[in-house]
């Protein structure tokens, strides 16, 4: 039902008429120097495109590379334990995996879930008119790359983990009890490339409010001393002649709506008579500070325009 030709968030495969499966695949290197906090943010971002199709995860197995000869293996069991726990928390059943030998460790999951055929969340049905809801901050990639250069503080550190490790469980349920028209996670092409996918699958165009996109209240300066992964210059490359910038965004500004995040928040797009509805669902679930950053506007080009 869904599958490669719609740059979705994961595929599914209808098994009978009240039931298909999702299923999706993710892994990567350390993002983070903690093995524990690795593995439940690997966890979390991999579960995190079943949530983003309203599905209901149910199993996964474990992908691991790993080099024995350089780390100890205890290592390898806390990175396990970090993604064993975050299953849990999600109900989620480990049953199987398999190790290589790698030169640096990698870790992830491929996740099974179930959902009714009638019920998928696709990104290609946001209408004219629909409020934009984004459920994290930005700068996670701005971030994990300050880490890797040691120019963040511990706090900031445990701000992102924090960030990274919470499920999307909550915002997807609060989603599918409200009833919204699209929905997509923001993972590895940052805001403004997952919006783009969002606004050519269903055919309008977009508008956000800078000043209104929650990011981490430390990223900024990461942004203006040019300390920003490698993936999101890529990403603002790409982006930058999809954009109209109104009036003057600045380069950090860009930067940041086009930053790389792992298990970055969910992007709803709801009816806008609902947007209060879900707003108020998503805190009473726990989602710790959901936003409306913008609108879907009728544009036969599916640009997106970014204002102050
Ligand atoms: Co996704
Ligand atoms: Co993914
Ligand atoms: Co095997």
């Amino acid at each position: 039902m869904v599958g490669f030709n719609l740059a979705d968030d994961a595929g599914v495969y209808k098994i009978r008429d009240d039931l298909a499966l999702v299923q999706t695949v993710d892994f990567f290197p350390p993002v983070v120097d903690d093995p524990y906090d690795f593995g439940a943010i690997a966890a979390a971002n991999a579960l995190s495109d079943i949530y983003a199709m309203g599905g209901k995860p149910l199993s996964a197995l474990n992908i691991v590379g790993y080099p024995p000869q350089s780390l100890s293996l205890s290592v390898l069991d806390e990175i396990l334990r970090g993604g064993a726990d975050k299953a849990s928390e999600a109900d989620v059943v480990i049953i199987g995996g398999h190790t290589i030998k790698t030169k640096e460790p990698i870790y992830g999951m491929a996740v099974t879930g179930t959902i009714h055929p009638d019920k998928i969340v696709t990104n290609a049905t946001a209408k004219v008119g629909d409020s934009l809801v984004l459920t994290k901050p930005l700068g996670i990639g701005i971030i994990t790359t300050a880490i890797k250069k040691e120019q963040v503080e511990e706090k900031w550190v445990a701000e992102a983990v924090k960030i990274m490790t919470f499920l999307n469980k909550s915002a997807s349920e609060a989603m599918l009890s409200v009833g919204i028209n699209a929905c997509t996670d923001i993972t590895g092409y940052g805001l403004l490339g997952h919006l783009r996918e969002l606004v050519q699958a269903s055919k309008v165009g977009a508008k956000i409010f800078l000043s209104k996109v929650p990011v981490i209240d430390f990223v900024w300066e990461l942004a203006k001393r040019k300390i920003v992964p490698g993936g999101t210059l890529a990403n603002l490359k790409f982006i930058e002649q999809k954009v109209d910038w109104e009036g003057e965004i600045k380069k950090e500004a860009k930067l940041i709506l086009s930053d790389a995040q792992t298990s970055g928040g969910l992007l709803i797009s709801v009816p806008k008579e609902k947007e209060k509805k879900l707003l108020d669902r998503l805190i009473s679930k726990g989602v710790p500070n959901p936003v409306v950053i913008g609108e879907i506007i009728e544009d036969r080009r599916c640009r997106i325009q970014v204002k102050n």
